[in-house]
């Protein structure tokens, strides 16, 4: 990587410095067609499917759900980045860093690599894809959605109960979705958050029969730090199983649900949850 730098900036520099005088600038390069579709070799399905949760937690809102363009981001499938990218190692950057417009996010080289091979997972196709999307992204069908609804998420919501009159109070389709693809994400964005999603509590068992509870700060193999409902905060090493340490996460469901669905399902379930005013 280091070494292909080294090379190619002399020569931009000295192609720079070649152009110097005052010479008309040279014409727009007539339009280039992209790279042909890029051969990728097959990748392990598992790794796709976490590149798929991770990318609809963090990059679905302003990349859309099929990276063709959402609300805020550009469509993905035909940059340079992302045709010329096999590993994430072209995409990583731009993830870790951020750009204009795209925050940046902390994330780690197996998760930017799951992410990669989502994205590379759709077809680039041999014409401009993204202008036949449709300008709404409420495009399923909302019967199939909330027979969806009944099946998979019923056992912890009702719309006639938690989720009563959500699409009045979240009346953006985007953000609903954003919303109920993963709780608690679809502020950040400049708009209110959504969602006020319970913190994750810890129980850390320090002696039979003691436990000491706690909104959980951080967790790691080492310790596990913790502020107990008074306001005091604990800190805990870890020796394996010692102490034991149960975590209470309220988004479970929704976390083991992400990798789940199909885009015909997101896009069901949202047309059946906008009509829930
Ligand atoms: C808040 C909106 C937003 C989010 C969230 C976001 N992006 Fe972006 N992204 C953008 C914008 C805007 C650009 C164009 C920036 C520019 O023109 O420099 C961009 C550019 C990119 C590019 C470069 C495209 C190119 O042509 O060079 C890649 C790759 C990318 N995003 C991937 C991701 C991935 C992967 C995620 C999730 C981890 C993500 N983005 C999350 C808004 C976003
Ligand atoms: C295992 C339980 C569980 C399952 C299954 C589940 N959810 Fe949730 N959901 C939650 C919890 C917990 C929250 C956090 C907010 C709360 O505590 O009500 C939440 C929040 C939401 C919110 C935001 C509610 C608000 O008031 O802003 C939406 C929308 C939502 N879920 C939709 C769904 C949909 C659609 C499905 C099925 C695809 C689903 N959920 C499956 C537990 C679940």
């Amino acid at each position: 990587m280091i070494k292909k730098f080294l090379i190619v900036l002399p020569l931009l520099a000295a192609s720079a410095a070649a152009q110097a005088p005052a010479r008309p600038p040279a014409p727009a390069p007539a339009f280039r067609r992209p790279p042909a579709f890029p051969e990728r070799p097959p990748v392990d399905p598992a790794l796709v499917e976490s590149g798929k949760g991770l990318y609809g937690v963090h990059c679905t809102f302003c990349h859309g759900v099929d990276a063709r363009g959402g609300s805020g981001g550009p469509n993905l499938i035909r940059t340079a980045v992302v045709l010329n990218d096999k590993d994430g190692e072209l995409i990583g950057p731009i993830i870790k860093e951020g750009r204009t417009g795209m925050p940046k996010f902390d994330l780690n080289d197996a998760q930017i690599s799951g992410i990669a091979a989502f994205i590379h997972s759709f077809k680039v196709g041999g014409y401009d894809v993204s202008r036949m999307t449709p300008p709404t992204i409420v495009t399923g069908e909302a019967t199939a959605g909330e027979a969806y609804f009944a099946k998979t998420c019923s056992g912890c919501h009702s719309v006639n109960g938690n989720l009563k009159g959500i699409a009045s109070r979240i009346s953006d389709p985007k953000r609903l979705q954003q919303t109920w693809l993963m709780p608690g994400s679809g502020g950040g964005f400049g708009g209110p958050v959504a969602t006020r999603v319970a913190p994750v509590t810890v129980t850390v068992t320090t002696a039979p029969g003691k436990t000491v509870k706690g909104r959980l700060n951080r967790i790691d193999d080492f310790y596990v730090l913790l502020t107990e409902e008074d306001g005091t905060p604990r800190t805990f090493t870890r020796d394996g199983d010692n102490p034991k340490v149960e975590l209470n996460d309220p988004l479970k469901g929704h976390r083991d649900l992400l990798g789940s669905y199909t885009d015909k399902d997101i896009h069901n379930l949202t047309a059946y949850l906008v009509t829930v005013k």
